[in-house]
C-alpha cells in the first residue's frame, strides 16, 4: 500500500451514524452528538472503530443537513462544539476515530455566502457560485433557479433547488458565456481556500477526516476528469504535508477514478456504476433509484442474479486501486433503501458474510447490524421522500420509542418501526444466533485473520453468468483463507481449478465444506443460503 495512505485505514471499519436517528440524549426526539457519545459501547461492540457522521453543522436541514448554513458551527439541535469535542476524546480514548462529513460543492441558500451573493452589487461573494448574467438565460446543461433575489442572473444548483453550487470553475469556459470563470479565477481560488480553511478548522479540532460529498462534481464540464484530479490532488498533497493520517473518503462511486485521484476510499454505491445495484439492489423497490428493471440481485433467494456485472467492475477496480487506496462496499447508507428489504435472516447473512470477508474497509449503516427495515410509505422527511424509510431511530430496545429517546411519539423526527416483531439490539444480545452477534463474529474473524483483513489480496474461483455460488480466496502471506457462498434457496454447484488449493483446513465460519477432486478441478455443492470460510493450504 502507498505509504502516504494513513495505515490505521488497514484495520478499519465504518460505522456511519445519521445523527438524527441514532439516539437522543435529551428527549426532544432528534439525536444528538451526547446520544451517540452514550452509546459507543455498542459500535465498539460491533468491531467497528471508525464512527462517519452525516452532517452535523448548521442547516436549515432542508436535504437532512447537506445544505449547510455554517460549516464550522455544530447544529444545535445535535449539540454544541464542547459535545464534539467530548464525542471526539471518548471516541479516541477508545482508540475508535471520526469521520466528519463535509459538502463542498454547495451551501444552503441560507448560507450568509450566498445571500451575499445574491446581491445586485458586485462584492467579494459574487463570484462564489455559479451565475449566469441574465435571469433570462439559463446554464445549459444544468439546473437553475431564477429570480431567487434582485440579482439579474439565474444560480446553478447542485441537488435540490436550495443547494446552490458553489463556484469552482468551469474546466473549458465557453468565451460566449463569460460567467463561465476559469478554474484559475481568484474568485474561485479565494472560495477554494475558505473551504480548506474549513477543512483545516476540523483537523485541528482532532477530526480524523472527511466523507465527501458528491466528490467528482465540483468543477464543471470537467468531461475528462482532469480538473477534479488536479483538485483533489491539491487537496491530497497539502492534507499528506499537514494531517498525514488524516483520511479523504469520496461518494464518488468509481474507485478506479476516485482513489488515483487523491482518495484513501471510495464507496462503491448506488450512484454512477451498476456494480453495487447489482449485488443488492437491482429491482425498483429495493432501490429508491430505479436503474435496472428486469435484473435480479445477485443476493435474492431466487438466485437468478448474475455476479459477473459486480465482478467486472469491481475487479477491474480492485486491480486498479490495491496499491493506492481503498474500496469500501457498505451495506446500506442515507440515500437508499435498507439492505433487510426483501430479505429473510438467513439472506441477510449471506450478504453480510461476503460484505464482510471482501478486502476494503467493510462499512455498516446503522441498524443493518439487527437487520433494520426499511419503512414503506413514510412522509417524506427532509428531502427524504423515498430515502426516508432508511432513516428511522435505531431500535435499542423495549421501552419507549424503542428506547431511541424519552419524548412523546408525536415529537420524534422520524416513526419508530411499530411492528411488534421489530428487531432491537436488547432482543438480539443475547441470543447466539442473531444478527447482531453473527455480525460481531464475523468482524471479530475478519480482524483475527490478516487474509481476511482490508489489504488481504483476492483470487476469484468461481463466479459465473448462470450460477448462484460464489467463491474466493483472501490471502496474506502464507495465510489463505477460502470464502464460498450461494444466496438461492436452492444448492448450487461449483468447480475451480485444482491447483488453487492443496487441501481444506479448518472450517473458521459457516458450514463446513466439503470438496471433491474431479479431472474438471475441486467440486462442491453449496447449501442454500449459505456460506462458509475455511482455512486452506
Ligand atoms: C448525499 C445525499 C445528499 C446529496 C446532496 C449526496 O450524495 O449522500 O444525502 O442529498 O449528496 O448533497
Amino acid at each position: 500500500m502507498d505509504k502516504s495512505v494513513p495505515a490505521w485505514l488497514a484495520d478499519a471499519v465504518f460505522y456511519e451514524i445519521y445523527p438524527q436517528s441514532f439516539a437522543d440524549s435529551n428527549g426532544d426526539g432528534i439525536g444528538d452528538l451526547e446520544g451517540i457519545r452514550q452509546r459507543l459501547d455498542h459500535v465498539q461492540s460491533l468491531g467497528c472503530n471508525v464512527v462517519w457522521l452525516n452532517p452535523c453543522f448548521d442547516s436549515p436541514f432542508g436535504d437532512a443537513g447537506y445544505d449547510v448554513r455554517d460549516y464550522r458551527k455544530i447544529a444545535p439541535r445535535y449539540g454544541t462544539h464542547a459535545d464534539m469535542k467530548r464525542l471526539l476524546r471518548d471516541l479516541h480514548r477508545r482508540g475508535m476515530r471520526l469521520c466528519l462529513d463535509f459538502v463542498p460543492g454547495h451551501t444552503s441558500v441560507e448560507h450568509p455566502w450566498f445571500q451575499a451573493s445574491c446581491k445586485p452589487t458586485p462584492n467579494k461573494y459574487s463570484n462564489w457560485y455559479i451565475w449566469t448574467d441574465s435571469v433570462w438565460t439559463g446554464a445549459p446543461g444544468f439546473s437553475t433557479v431564477n429570480a431567487f433575489s434582485d440579482r439579474d442572473g439565474q444560480y446553478v444548483t447542485n441537488f435540490f433547488w436550495f443547494q446552490p453550487a458553489l463556484n469552482y470553475g468551469f474546466a473549458k469556459p465557453d468565451p460566449a458565456q463569460p460567467w463561465q470563470l476559469p478554474t484559475t479565477h481568484p474568485d474561485v481560488l479565494a472560495m477554494k481556500q475558505e473551504m480548506r480553511d474549513i477543512m483545516r478548522f476540523w483537523l485541528d479540532l482532532g477530526v480524523d477526516g472527511f466523507r465527501v460529498d458528491m466528490a467528482p462534481s465540483l468543477v464543471k464540464g470537467d468531461t475528462d476528469g482532469a480538473a477534479m484530479n488536479a483538485h483533489w490532488g491539491e487537496i491530497r498533497v497539502w492534507m499528506r504535508e499537514h494531517y498525514p493520517n488524516a483520511m479523504l473518503l469520496a461518494e464518488w462511486s468509481d474507485p478506479a477514478k476516485a482513489i488515483p485521484a487523491g482518495f484513501h476510499v471510495d464507496f462503491m454505491i448506488h450512484c454512477g456504476t451498476p456494480a453495487y445495484n447489482s449485488l443488492f439492489r437491482a429491482e425498483k423497490q429495493r432501490t429508491c433509484f430505479p436503474w435496472s428493471e428486469g435484473v435480479t440481485s445477485f443476493f435474492d433467494a431466487s438466485g437468478n442474479g448474475d455476479i459477473t456485472i459486480f465482478l467486472k467492475h469491481w475487479q477491474a477496480a480492485y486491480a486498479r486501486t490495491r496499491e493506492l487506496g481503498y474500496i469500501s462496499l457498505p451495506t446500506g447508507n442515507h440515500d437508499i433503501t435498507r439492505l433487510s428489504i426483501g430479505r429473510s435472516e438467513a439472506d441477510l447473512k449471506v450478504a453480510l458474510a461476503f460484505l464482510f470477508t471482501m478486502p476494503g474497509v467493510p462499512t455498516l449503516y446503522y441498524g443493518d447490524e439487527i437487520g433494520m427495515k426499511y419503512l414503506p410509505g413514510l412522509t417524506s422527511k427532509e428531502g427524504g421522500f423515498g430515502r426516508t424509510g432508511a432513516r428511522n431511530p435505531m431500535q435499542w430496545g423495549e421501552g419507549r420509542n424503542a428506547g431511541f429517546s424519552s419524548a412523546a411519539p408525536s415529537k420524534l423526527y422520524l416513526p419508530v418501526d411499530t411492528d411488534p416483531e421489530r428487531p432491537t439490539v436488547a432482543a438480539q444480545e443475547n441470543d447466539p444466533d442473531s444478527l447482531l452477534n453473527f455480525v460481531r463474529a464475523l468482524l471479530s474473524l475478519r480482524r483475527g485473520q490478516s487474509a481476511l483483513g482490508n489489504l488481504g489480496g483476492f483470487d476469484l474461483l468461481h463466479g459465473k453468468t448462470g450460477s448462484s455460488a460464489l467463491l474466493y480466496l483472501r490471502k496474506n502471506g502464507k495465510q489463505r483463507v477460502l470464502v464460498a457462498l450461494n444466496p438461492a434457496a436452492k444448492p448450487a454447484a461449483a468447480t475451480f481449478p485444482a491447483k488453487a488449493v492443496n487441501a481444506l483446513g479448518e472450517n473458521l465460519f459457516g458450514r463446513q465444506l466439503k470438496l471433491k477432486k474431479t479431472a474438471a478441478g475441486w467440486q462442491v455443492t453449496l447449501p442454500p443460503r449459505s456460506f462458509a470460510v475455511h482455512a486452506v493450504a
